[in-house]
């Protein structure tokens, strides 16, 4: 029998050391509970990553997939026409400011896309001087060598530089930085409209105005990035919705397969009617049954009481939250359930008593414990994990 060394030991002798992970092995999952293989149960405010919207287990979501995997059509390529992809780009078209959708693997390769349409966009107006891109202090855009330049850490881009040109940072909600940064030579400007990796930052609905209107009057594309915040995490459908304001580019990524790999660029009709055949691809765009899970994920988020559950959780989270009382707390922020608390202490030490506690929890930016949980997740999950916040704070205080 395999032991939990065993996988340890392997995993050191075979993986790329590009994470720490904590000396457990993780098996199977039910609802919001992950078992590791010694039967411990954790609750699951990680999501992996804000990605299983829906925990873990789903009937449906397994029903469609097995089915779809019955048919023995996995994958052809974007060569070939299928119904899962085109039924899932409508479903995502009729309930967005979008008018034609791109499927791809992963949110950075979403962004990655993104900027290449920005850059189309400007090319077809003969307007290829236009190279520049703005994005926003803390944000996080990805890690592959184009967005790497986007996303503004020293630790992420330093033994890489150097950086893609053109990328410009602005200050997050700060109208005044933005005027500064966009100009005539700008062709996108990318934001998340709740930073995630860079510590639960939400954006102002002013802020978001202005960086319409800033686009709009330079001439230039305006992204959203929603891969962490969108399709019902922040209890409405898109974390932009309640600006009233709509990008010309949504990125999403994370949740939208439940788990599956999967990315999508949606777009204006301006926009996407400058790509043409050839412009860009990705062999495993629209796999079949990716897009099956993304229907399955999409319509549930959209079925009755879905958002409402979000948001009734979420306010409850936040108010649970706001009641611990440590002196180690500066703030809590967030939106539906994609919140998160600030210390004045480093997180490493709550999220590791996290693990012997059955908890798995997650820090974000530099001092933040984020909480990105499976979208069913209920208030008796959220009255456990206060009541194991606080002892855990209290221990690291004490
Ligand atoms: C807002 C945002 N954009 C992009 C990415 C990159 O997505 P991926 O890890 O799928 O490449 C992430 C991942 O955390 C993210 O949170």
């Amino acid at each position: 029998m395999t032991t939990k060394a065993d996988v340890i030991k392997k995993d050191q002798q075979y993986s790329v050391p590009v994470a720490a992970r904590p000396d457990f092995v993780l098996a199977r999952g039910e609802g919001v509970t992950l078992y590791d293989t010694e039967n411990k149960a954790y609750t699951d405010w990680v999501a992996g990553i804000a990605v299983n919207a829906l925990g873990y287990g789903d009937e449906e979501l397994n029903s469609v997939v097995n089915q779809q995997l019955n048919t023995g059509l996995i994958h052809v390529s974007g060569l070939y026409h299928t119904q899962p992809m085109v039924e899932l780009a409508q479903l995502l078209c009729d309930n967005s400011f979008a008018d034609k959708v791109y499927f791809c693997n992963s949110g950075a390769e979403a962004n990655e896309g993104a900027l290449k349409f920005a850059r189309k966009v400007a090319y077809a107006k003969e307007k290829s001087n236009k190279t520049k891109v703005v994005s926003f202090t803390q944000a996080f855009h990805g890690r592959t060598m184009g967005v790497l330049a986007i996303t503004p850490k020293e630790k992420y881009q330093k033994p890489f530089k150097p950086m893609v040109p053109g990328a410009v940072v602005g200050e997050f909600n700060n109208i005044d930085s933005a005027k500064e940064v966009i100009d005539d030579d700008t062709v996108a400007v990318i934001i998340e409209p709740i930073q995630g990796e860079g510590g639960i930052n939400v954006a102002t609905a002013e802020f978001l105005q202005a960086l319409r209107d800033l686009c709009d009057q330079h001439d230039a594309t305006l992204i959203f990035d929603e891969i962490q915040c969108g399709l019902g995490r922040t209890g409405d459908l898109w974390a932009h919705s309640f600006s009233g304001i709509t990008p010309d580019i949504m990125t999403l990524a994370k949740p939208l397969a439940g788990g599956l790999p999967v990315g999508a660029i949606l777009a204006t009709e301006a926009v996407a009617n400058v790509m043409q055949p050839g412009d860009h691809g990705s062999t495993f765009s629209g796999g079949a049954v990716v897009m099956q899970a993304g229907k399955v994920v999409v319509n549930r988020v959209l079925s009755d009481g879905f958002m409402e559950h979000v948001q009734e959780v979420g306010e409850y989270l936040m108010e649970r939250l706001e009641e611990i009382n440590s002196p180690n707390i500066v703030e809590v922020r967030g939106r539906g359930l994609m919140s998160g608390i600030e210390l004045d202490i480093a997180p490493g030490d709550i999220v590791k008593h996290g693990y012997e506690n059955g908890l798995l929890l997650v820090s974000s930016g530099t001092n933040v414990i984020r909480f990105v949980p499976p979208l069913i997740i209920e208030k008796s999950h959220v009255d456990e994990l206060i009541e194991k916040l606080t002892v855990i704070l209290e221990k690291i205080d004490g």
